[in-house]
């Protein structure tokens, strides 16, 4: 039975993942990898407690000894590499964070492949990336397989150095890899921070809700269970060492983006005036102002399609954030407290 590492397997994407691989294959053993910092939790995965193809294990994948002692005990076959720092605000207040899960995190797994692996092509090292590798966009303009890497935030400098150091142990060492850049993904479990979880809490709690700047930044958008269908079908049928771009056709400018959201929330709920919510507010500092994606021919080829439009994944999405409150309030309770401080307690002051 091959042996599948989904590192991050607690966050939001690699949830969904996770639980995707855990009841579509079967004859896999799935190992979730992840440290459960702030942005990763059990709650993701409760549903997948008794699967008995499913085993958790809490590990940094910055600390070799403790990878080390997972890799003796279920030695990869496959690694489904998601874990990072995830968040671009972030990585503005505390870019070494960003640098020592995104950077060392990675090349702590490739070194450890390196090292086991040696001379196996039956393996895959599976670097699950973004679109912000490539830098901010003309309005018309597409990221494209084979465009210039031009990070620009030190989420996403971390993000192309780690993708970098994955490409440099394929062709140094041999070890199998591919890469997949994908946009902004949303959906239930997203963590309170990015910009449509963010929203539809302060909706429910009738808080204003922060747009940066002017709310014409474009960011291209797609429902996290296309993004995983993705994955999935890469993890097997991808071509070994080729970067593939996943993407829904949907760029939106961030206002669009909230004023949907106020407006799906009073039909659904019944509110009224939601609008009135938005305040614009201080911009993020370097803010990317444009990304869009050509998705890779190949992966249609390959015969996926996204399936979920914008419409319904949001109507998916607040109905879910609507019915689970309680999960939004446990997350919420710990360390967030102090960031959304730093983050918008001048900014909605
Ligand atoms: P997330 O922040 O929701 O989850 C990240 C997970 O990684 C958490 O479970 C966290 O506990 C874990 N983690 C963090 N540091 C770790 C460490 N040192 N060791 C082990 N585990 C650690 O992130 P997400 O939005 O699900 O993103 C997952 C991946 O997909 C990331 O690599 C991100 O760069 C990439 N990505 C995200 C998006 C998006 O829109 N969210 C888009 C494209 C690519
Ligand atoms: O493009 C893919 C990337 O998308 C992923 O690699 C990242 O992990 C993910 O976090 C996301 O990055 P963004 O910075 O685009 O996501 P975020 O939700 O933080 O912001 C989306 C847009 O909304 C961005 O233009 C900034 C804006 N924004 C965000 C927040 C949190 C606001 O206007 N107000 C806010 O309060």
């Amino acid at each position: 039975m091959p042996i599948v590492w989904v590192t991050g397997g607690a966050g939001f994407i690699g949830s969904h993942l996770v639980r995707h691989l855990v009841h579509t294959q079967p004859n896999w053993h799935i190992v979730t990898i992840d440290a459960l910092t702030y942005a990763g939790n059990l709650a993701n995965l409760a549903d997948l407690k008794d699967a008995p193809n499913h085993t958790f294990l809490r590990v940094n994948i910055a600390d070799g000894p403790a990878v080390e002692k997972a890799w003796e005990a279920y030695p990869p076959d496959r690694i489904l590499h998601l874990a990072a720092e995830s968040h671009v605000d972030r990585s503005i207040l505390s870019p070494l964070d960003f640098v020592h899960t995104n950077v060392l995190g990675t090349v702590t797994l490739l070194e450890m492949a390196r090292k086991h692996w040696k001379g196996r092509t039956d393996v895959l090292f599976y670097q699950v990336s973004t679109d912000e590798v490539y830098g901010s966009l003309a309005p018309e303009d597409f990221f494209r397989e084979g465009s210039s890497y031009d990070p620009r935030s030190p989420y996403s400098a971390s993000k192309a150095a780690a993708d970098h150091f994955v490409r440099a142990y394929g062709h140094t060492y041999g070890i199998p890899y591919l890469i997949s850049n994908c946009g902004n993904n949303y959906g239930p479990y997203q963590f309170p921070e990015k910009l449509i979880p963010l929203t539809i809490t302060h909706l429910m709690e009738r808080k204003p809700i922060p747009v940066y700047g002017t709310g014409q930044n474009v960011r291209d958008w797609i429902y996290v269970e296309d993004h995983v269908r993705a994955i999935a079908l890469l993890a097997e049928k991808g071509q070994r060492g080729h970067t593939y771009l996943i993407g829904a056709r949907c760029p939106r400018p961030n206002l669009e983006i909230v004023t949907l959201l106020c407006d799906l929330y009073d039909e659904l709920t019944g509110a009224r005036d939601s609008r009135q919510l938005i305040t614009f507010v201080k911009d993020r500092p370097g803010h990317d102002f444009r990304y869009a994606i050509e998705p890779s021919p190949e992966l249609h080829a390959l015969g996926w399609q996204p399936q979920v439009s914008l419409h319904e994944g949001l109507r998916k999405t607040l109905h879910w954030y609507l019915q689970n409150q309680a999960w939004v309030n446990a997350v919420r309770s710990g360390e967030y407290q102090s960031y959304y401080a730093l983050q918008y307690g001048e900014r909605l002051r």
